[in-house]
């Protein structure tokens, strides 16, 4: 296979995902082809990612070692998906997420493609073994799943399909630590993956405390970001444990009684509907009206506090 330091990535499907994915690999200093059903969205989308790529590089924010102009001339546009696969070392299927899409793309590849390239999708929640169900490049496809936004949040979980090879795997992630993400291992596919197992728990224990009015909507998302959340950008639950006590094994000592105690009073899932959504709703939209130009107002306050977020984690890893 080849190295991961060269080659062209491909990215099919350039809307907000691809845009990202698009403009990390740049970074990476890789050649980058787009391609997307509706050939006007590729050329908005170049469009767009020069004009944030400009953005980055005045506020400093911009990643890799080329400029902003560097960066944007990596990346160009395809009119179809044959010419866009041709020599490519990895391809980033980013289109909607539906599993009947994505896998007439991915029967549309397996006939194209050489046993070389790696073929990647960025689906949220569709599992490996639906997805390349009946390819003949099994060996050659893996998930790797972006948090959004990307560019700001370099968490991205490698799933296999049972068939996948671990040279795949291991590329995957090689090339996803040169583009400056950081890449976990899941070892087999499982509904939600890592990351969305662990926000459910948390959405739904926050449903249940606001529905049992043991707090405000408001007062729960302050748990987390003025509490819990201020830590868990540095350190996971199980770091946190472990200095939260002489060591993991003196936490569990401590406090695995109490864990055990409230766990079991923890009340079953919610249907997310009723009472309980319109007072949350009316909760949400009190602190940001529900309309396209508060929430996009919102979305960027957001993107700013991660990406000074970046930095700081990036400074702090460097002491
Ligand atoms: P999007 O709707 O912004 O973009 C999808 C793009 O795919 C559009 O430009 C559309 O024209 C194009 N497309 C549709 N059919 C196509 C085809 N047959 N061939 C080529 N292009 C086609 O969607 P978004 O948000 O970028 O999501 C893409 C994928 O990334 C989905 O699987 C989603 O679950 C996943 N994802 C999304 C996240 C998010 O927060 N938006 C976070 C992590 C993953």
């Amino acid at each position: 296979m080849a190295s991961p330091a060269t080659g062209e990535v491909v990215i099919i499907g350039s809307g907000l995902i691809g845009q990202s994915w698009a403009m990390l690999f740049a970074s990476g200093g890789f050649k980058v082809k787009l391609y997307d059903i509706e050939p006007q969205q590729v050329t908005n989308a170049l469009e767009k990612i020069r004009k944030e790529m400009k953005f980055l590089e005045q506020s400093g924010s911009l990643k890799g070692s080329l400029s902003a102009e560097e960066q944007g001339s990596l990346i160009s546009g395809c009119l179809t998906i044959q010419a866009a696969a041709e020599g490519a070392m990895h391809i980033q299927e980013c289109v909607p997420e539906n599993l009947e899409l994505k896998k007439k793309i991915f029967a549309q590849l397996d006939q194209i493609i050489d046993d070389k390239v790696v073929l990647s999708s960025s689906t949220s929640c569709l599992l490996p073994s639906s997805l390349f169900a009946g390819l003949v490049h099994t060996k050659q496809c893996i998930v790797a799943h972006p948090v959004n936004p990307p560019y700001h949040v370099p968490l991205v979980e490698l799933v296999p399909h049972p068939e996948t090879a671990p040279a795949t795997v291991d590329r995957t992630y090689a090339l996803m630590r040169k583009i400056g993400q950081s890449p976990v291992r899941v070892m087999k596919e499982i509904d939600g993956f890592a990351l969305n197992r662990l926000q459910y728990a948390v959405i739904s224990e926050a449903w249940r405390l606001v529905e049992e009015g043991i707090v405000s909507p408001s007062d729960l998302d302050l748990v987390m970001s003025d509490g819990l959340g201020m830590r868990y950008a540095f350190i996971g639950p199980l770091e946190t444990m472990h200095l939260n006590a002489e060591g993991m094994l003196s936490y569990c000592d401590k406090y695995s009684e109490g864990m055990q105690r409230v766990l079991k009073t923890f009340g079953p899932i919610p249907d997310f509907s009723g009472a309980t959504v319109e007072k949350v709703n009316q909760a949400m939209c009190v602190k940001v009206p529900d309309d396209p130009e508060h929430l996009a107002a919102r979305r960027q306050w957001r993107d700013e506090c991660l990406l000074r977020l970046a930095k700081l984690k990036r400074q702090m890893q460097s002491q």
